[in-house]
């Protein structure tokens, strides 16, 4: 039994929707997972430009896993959340060692995959295998929420577990792929999460919230993520045109990407002058007179998942190469370049 609302979504998909996408129709389940895993990270209009340098770099999964770490995370740059990318590098190889580079070809097997969780395991398996598995993301929930009037938090266990079951209920289960993909497509570009195109839609007539004009306040979400604050300072030490840099380690965010020596703190010092004289004199035993300059930019925030970042780099010129700080990496200002760094940091060498 197709719904009417599957009906329709499946009409306008034929009629209507002309949305162009480089993975659109893939069958080849390497490409449709990198696709899938870049748009974790990023917008349609980010992510293609992304997915078509992968795709070039790396055509098939050998080519990837047989790749160095930090070249694929030099390409990833800008992406964030690195973990992903760590975890891309794993199922590739794992990929490839395990399974001879073919991709297994049941929605379990996919799910026990590093990195993919029910949303990916679901698009693999209706889009390269047509497997009948509903995605449901955050366009799913918002185009139900919607057109069914339910008014269920979508970031409740309760809510979750029931909008899984409408997207259960709902799915053409011979065309799972064709559907998947038009859910997501009508979500993007019809049911937009602010000013959805309700007099252009072609669901409008069985749509409750179009209805009962609840399309602004529907989906609904209980709780905002409560956001932990940190505070970095990168300091920028130059001595005779090189620059000091480290990678960074295991468990927190960026991990094993590169930055400048970093001194986190709570919130922003007070006295920035104290502040400087403790971080370079006291901590790293830097005399006065090797300080060249050091000037402080203004603070740049960044939101994470679950962090808020408030974030300054201070640029030191040095007379000497600190003691404490002989053993680092020193590199030259074109050097620089070649090391994958957080997008921030990015952001700031452009500026230079
Ligand atoms: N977001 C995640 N997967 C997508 C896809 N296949 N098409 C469009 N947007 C997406
Ligand atoms: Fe979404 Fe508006 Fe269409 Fe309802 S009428 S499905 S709210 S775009």
């Amino acid at each position: 039994m197709i719904s009417p609302f599957t009906q329709l979504l499946l009409q306008w998909n034929k009629t209507s929707n002309d949305r162009p996408m480089p993975w659109k129709g893939e069958s080849d389940p390497y490409k449709i997972w990198l696709s899938e895993i870049i748009l974790q990270q990023t917008r349609v209009e980010q992510g293609w430009a992304y997915y078509e340098k992968f795709v070039k770099k790396y055509p098939t999964i050998f080519q990837l896993a047989k790749a160095k770490d930090e070249q694929v995370f030099k390409l990833w740059e800008g992406l964030g959340y690195y973990n992903r990318c760590r975890n891309l590098l794993h199922t590739a190889r794992y990929i490839v060692k395990q399974h001879k580079g073919f991709f297994p070809k049941t929605y379990d097997e996919l799910l026990a995959l590093k990195g993919i969780g029910p949303y990916t395991a679901a698009a693999i398996a209706s889009f390269a295998f047509n497997l009948p598995y509903a995605v449901v993301d955050g366009n799913v929930f918002r185009v139900f929420s919607r057109y069914y009037g339910i008014s269920l938090p979508i970031d409740t266990g309760e809510g979750i577990k029931y909008f899984n079951q409408v997207a259960a209920e709902n799915l053409a289960r011979t065309k799972a792929g064709i559907y998947n993909q038009a859910l997501m497509d009508f979500g993007a570009t019809v049911c937009k999460p602010s000013a959805p195109l309700c007099s252009a839609c072609m669901l409008q007539k069985g749509c409750v919230a179009f209805a009962t004009n609840q399309t602004n306040v529907l989906p609904i979400k209980l709780k905002q993520i409560q956001k932990k604050k940190r505070q970095f300072d990168f300091f920028i030490f130059n001595y005779k045109q090189q620059y000091m840099i480290q990678k960074r380690g295991g468990e927190d965010i960026w991990a094993g990407l590169y930055q400048f020596y970093l001194v986190q703190n709570d919130a922003l010092p007070k006295d920035n002058t104290l502040y400087l004289n403790q971080v370079l004199q006291q901590q790293l035993g830097m005399a006065k007179k090797d300080i060249l300059h050091a000037l402080i930019s203004k603070p740049v925030n960044q939101l994470l998942t679950h962090q808020q970042l408030t974030v300054r780099f201070i640029q030191v010129a040095l007379k000497t190469k600190p003691a404490a700080l002989s053993k680092a990496l020193w590199v030259t200002k074109s050097k620089l370049r070649t090391y994958p760094f957080p997008k921030l940091i990015v952001d700031f060498l452009t500026t230079l």
